[in-house]
């Protein structure tokens, strides 16, 4: 085996190279092999200095987070920092592409950085529920002062080279070869060390560390990881070096065992996984360079968008100019808005909206090498546009729909060619919602697949391949949590009660807020449209139909579940509560208190069972996807890990007797799922 450090001589500069591919994480193997190197360094005279450089373009991307959630081996990574700035001879931190987590705070433990332009760095620990835990809150406030270094570490804020370098967190952008650049450096400092430990903080406005502190812990939503980095880098100022780095070991020690911790490392090894497939292992993706988007409406301009930002070529087709036009204007304002709030720079938007074409001249469509219809949700309008498509589109090119609820193969069914058509569901706004389900018909060639989970990855999405039946994963999942909700509303809760639950949860809104936003009429519809082959001895609540019947159609209309102020605000409304009161007495229900623990508990046993109907239809192909697709699309709270994780917590016993109770609340028919779908 190779070692995972190894020891070059360059001269008087010893480089010592992190070779643990694909992101030379930092594992025992690492600490230990930098050891070796740096204890050479001191007691080797011929030696005058080192550098420290990953192979393979990285320096180090993070840590094993394998080895976060058991004892950690020995050395870890403070030591080998601590070997660093008591060695006597400078070493210099080479740094590309990623210099993350550990392998920044690594960074910050030696005595200079050089980097390319190129180069990311940052301390992300936070979204992994646990704080930098050697030394990172201590050397990142001595550079840009405590303020700003809890707005980096509670967001997780990572920094391009340049900005790094104006931030003083690297000492030179290397214009040439970066270890050359590196090298040069190091015998520059001619013996001297600068370690951060002896730099003094820049002071501080009192009134900015709360500043930074309030914003943090807001955004954070109080998690604990965010009130511990907070404490952390404030330490910075009140406490001598070596009492806050040992308070920030024992703060990370602690939070990192902890089940929020353990539920986001799960999530991030669930996301990872999803866009993997056993299935599509060595199918090579179709080459894409343009995009086209088919109607310019909601959906179609924020497609548009996410494409332009993945560096495609975009061509927008619609059927209606003034609509067309509509979207380009808003995609123009996009671009301007984000330049504007200084999130994007000028050359890159104009960069941007000059790889957008829009035509209402369909016959261009054959210049695409994808095409994302986004038109109305009706199958017979999406035929018709795949109709066209199939004579239109070049051979071999992916023809994919954007639609949310209708059969998949009957769209790819009017085409020739349905072994090219894909499901590419978005969710609203496409440009910022991370997720996509990747539906598979019946037909759907394993390299039109690949090539769709490919786009998403680019597209910087979170891609979760789903079958193709009603509602694919999310909707399905969500559509028994809303009927849950109505349940409960039914049995004696309000809204405002079943919402405040969840949101306190960690669902950014509850329910009946969404449903209000979104609209109750699409649903109402549905209802209307399916109300034939609905099985008249499962439950069915009236409450929705009956406010959609009194006008109550959500926000759009004034007001639904709740009023709203004029600052748009939402209250409770008398009539609606009158309104609900009915709908149980009409039932002969006797309304009772349901307190917060018994909504959420329903709520997330509701999603579960379904979660584990979708996994033995196969529909949903790994429990994992089911909760990335939740987090990612449905506001679930990532630090709960999802239902699968929440499933798996309880064990078999428990959660057979939840669902048992679920079952007895809900009615005949509810409670279907097999648990062995959600523990394997
Ligand atoms: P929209 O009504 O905002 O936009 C549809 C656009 O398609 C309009 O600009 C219309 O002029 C154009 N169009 C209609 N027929 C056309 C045709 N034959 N040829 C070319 N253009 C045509 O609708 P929205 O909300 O953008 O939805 C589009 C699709 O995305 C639907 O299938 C919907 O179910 C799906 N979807 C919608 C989500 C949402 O939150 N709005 C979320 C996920 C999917």
């Amino acid at each position: 085996m190779k070692d995972a450090v190894s020891i070059e001589r360059h001269g008087d500069v010893v480089v010592l190279v992190i070779d643990n591919p694909p992101i030379n994480a930092g594992s025992a193997a690492v600490r230990r092999g930098l050891l070796d190197g740096i204890e050479l360094l001191g007691r080797d005279d011929a030696l005058a200095a080192a550098v420290i450089i990953g192979a393979g373009n990285t320096f180090v991307a993070g840590s094993d987070l394998k080895e976060f959630g058991q004892p950690l081996e020995h050395p870890q990574l403070p030591a080998v920092i601590a070997a660093i700035e008591n060695c006597g001879k400078p070493v210099v931190a080479a740094l590309d592409r990623a210099a993350l987590g550990g392998g920044f705070e690594l960074a910050l433990g030696c005595d200079a950085r050089v980097a390319t332009a190129r180069v990311v760095v940052g301390l992300p620990e936070v979204t992994l529920g646990i704080i930098p835990g050697a030394g990172g809150t201590q050397r990142l406030p001595r550079i840009v002062g405590v303020p700003r270094a809890i707005r980096m570490i509670c967001s997780g804020e990572r920094l391009s080279g340049q900005a790094a370098f104006k931030a003083g967190l690297v000492n030179e952008i290397a214009t040439g070869e970066l270890l050359a650049a590196a090298i040069a450096y190091a015998r520059r400092l001619n013996g001297a060390k600068s370690p951060l430990r002896t730099v003094t903080l820049p002071s501080t406005d009192p009134a900015e560390v709360e500043a930074a502190s309030r914003d943090a812990l807001r955004a954070g939503k109080k998690r604990p990881a965010v009130v511990a980095a907070i404490e952390a880098v404030s330490s910075a100022a009140s406490l001598p070096i070596d009492e806050a780095l040992a308070r920030e070991r024992a703060a990370f020690e602690s939070l990192r065992l902890s089940r929020e911790a353990h539920a986001l490392r799960y999530q991030f090894f669930a996301e990872r996984e999803a866009a993997r497939h056993p299935r599509l292992k060595g199918v090579a993706a179709r080459p894409v360079a343009r995009i086209a988007v088919i109607g310019a409406g909601t959906m179609g301009s924020g497609i548009a968008i996410a494409a332009l930002d993945g560096g495609y070529d975009v061509l927008l087709l619609e059927q209606d100019q003034a609509a067309l036009e509509r979207c380009v204007a808003r995609i123009a304002e996009h671009y301007r808005g984000r330049v504007e709030a200084g999130r994007l720079d000028a050359a890159r938007a104009d960069a941007s909206l000059a790889r957008l074409e829009s035509s209402i001249d369909w016959n261009r469509v054959a210049t695409a090498d994808l095409v994302i219809e986004a038109v109305y949700e009706d199958l017979a309008v999406k035929q018709d546009v795949f109709r066209r498509l199939d004579h239109l589109a070049r051979p071999g090119a992916v023809l994919a729909t954007n639609t949310s609820y209708l059969d998949l193969d009957a769209i790819a069914n009017v085409t020739s060619r349905p072994q090219d058509v894909v499901g590419l569901h978005f969710f609203s706004p496409a440009h910022v919602m991370k997720l996509l389900e990747v539906v598979s018909g019946a037909a759907t060639a394993p390299d039109v697949l690949a090539t769709a989970l490919d786009v998403g990855k680019r597209l910087r999405k979170v891609p979760v391949l789903a079958g193709n039946a009603f509602g694919f994963i999310g909707n399905r999942i969500y559509s028994a949590y809303r009927k849950q909700c109505e349940f409960m509303i039914e049995e004696g809760a309000y809204p405002e009660q079943v919402d405040a639950a969840l949101e306190a949860f960690g669902f950014a809104m509850g329910p009946f807020a969404v449903a209000d936003l979104s609209g109750l009429d699409i649903a109402w519809r549905m209802r209307q449209n399916t109300a034939a082959s609905r099985d008249p001895a499962h439950r069915y609540v009236r409450i929705p139909d009956m406010l959609c019947e009194t006008g109550r159609l959500g926000r759009k209309t004034g007001g639904g579940y709740y009023a709203y102020d004029p600052e748009g605000r939402r209250t409770v409304d008398p009539e609606v509560r009158r309104l609900i009161d009915e709908a149980s007495a009409a039932r002969g229900i006797t309304r009772r208190v349901l307190d917060e623990h018994e909504i959420r508990r329903r709520a997330v046993l509701a999603m579960m069972n379904e979660a584990a109907l979708l996994l033995a239809e196969g529909v949903a192909q790994r429990p994992g996807d089911v909760d990335v697709v939740l987090t990612n699309g449905y506001g679930f709270p990532r630090w709960e890990g999802g239902v699968v994780f929440h499933a798996r917590q309880r064990g078999h016993e428990a959660l057979a007797r939840d669902l048992d109770w679920l079952g007895k609340l809900s009615g005949p028919g509810f409670v279907r799922g097999e648990l062995r779908y959600l523990l394997d």
